[in-house]
């Protein structure tokens, strides 16, 4: 069985009237890259200053590496919830050097750490002298100093370019690859698909779902279908017990079957009574059809 790293009961938490974090359960286990979405004011921030002990909880309960909180535990978390501040004036290494002293870790971890993120040859210059992407990246580096076990980052690309961005998600992958569990907030569709292993969705404080992100990505049940005998291709499916909805779209026929029905099962219902298709294609399910219909179905 994996390891639970993370459980999440019931948390709530408000400020005056607004239910910032409104009855949350979520568990991560080890490995996983856990991608909390939701959009902006769902109560990402809330819900990873609470598990990090910034903010504290009115009601529920979370606990770390299946135990209850302690000191050593949030030893083996590394975080960035806001950006860190970084001396201006100072290297990359001579501001590793201070957070190494604070953590109390051995600098020794620094070249490590550095050449993770791929800032080892600009090292020596001013923090100042940083692009945005850099400086987030060395957030990251700080991050890793101590060697955790999870790494926490809420909206690891904010604000940074196309090129940034893909060097940030290829990082969390290339951090996932060496064994880190992962948990990260963010509002892009985008970056859970391509860096995410599991998903929860957030709206509104609460949790609309929760599951793998190639679970969300691999619910292929849209077909489109044609034939030269349109009727009676809408006719048969229209008589399939498999079909949920059927709705003719252009010169197609958008077929959405129940779930758990095997496409090539209602293909194979289809030759046998002779139905002849000139055209079948599965609709590949996005995160954000997914999403989109859980924000319009949870208003
Ligand atoms: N310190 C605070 N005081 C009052 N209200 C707050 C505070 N922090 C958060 N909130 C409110 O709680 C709700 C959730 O905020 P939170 O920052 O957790 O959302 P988020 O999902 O991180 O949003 P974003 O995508 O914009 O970062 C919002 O309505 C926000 O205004
Ligand atoms: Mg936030």
């Amino acid at each position: 069985m994996t390891e639970n790293v993370l459980q999440i009961s019931n948390l709530h938490k408000r400020y005056g009237r607004i239910r910032a974090v409104d009855g949350l359960s979520l568990d991560v286990r080890k490995g996983d890259v856990f991608g909390i979405l939701g959009p902006n004011g769902s109560g990402k921030t809330t819900t990873l200053s609470i598990i990090l002990d910034v903010v504290n909880a009115d009601e529920g309960s979370f606990s770390w590496f299946g135990g209850t909180p302690s000191r050593h535990d949030r030893k083996r978390i590394g975080a960035i919830l806001e950006q860190p501040a970084f001396y201006p004036y100072l290297s990359a290494f001579n501001n590793l050097q201070i957070i190494a002293d604070i953590k109390e870790v051995d600098h020794g971890l620094i070249p490590e750490v550095l050449k993770t993120t791929g800032l080892y040859d600009r090292k020596n210059s001013a923090f100042r002298t940083y692009s945005l992407g850099m400086k987030q990246r060395l957030a990251i580096a700080g991050a890793l100093l101590g060697r955790p076990e999870v790494l926490i980052f809420d909206e690891p690309t904010n604000g940074l370019d196309p090129k940034g961005i893909a060097e940030i998600r290829n990082l969390i992958l290339e951090l996932s690859k060496q064994g880190f569990t992962i948990i990260l907030a963010s509002h892009l569709l985008d970056e859970v698909q391509k860096t995410c292993t599991h998903v929860a969705v957030m709206n509104k404080g609460t949790k609309l779902f929760q599951g793998t992100v190639a679970e969300v990505l691999n619910k292929t049940n849209l077909l489109e279908l044609a034939g030269n005998d349109m009727p009676g291709l809408t006719a048969i499916c229209g008589q399939s017990g498999d079909v949920k909805t059927l709705r003719q779209e252009g010169s197609t026929l958008l077929v959405e079957l129940n779930e758990g029905v095997a496409i090539e099962t209602f293909h194979d219902y289809l030759i046998n009574q002779k139905i002849i298709l000139t055209h079948l294609f599965i609709r590949k399910n996005t995160l954000e059809n997914t999403f989109l219909e859980l924000l319009k179905n949870n208003p």
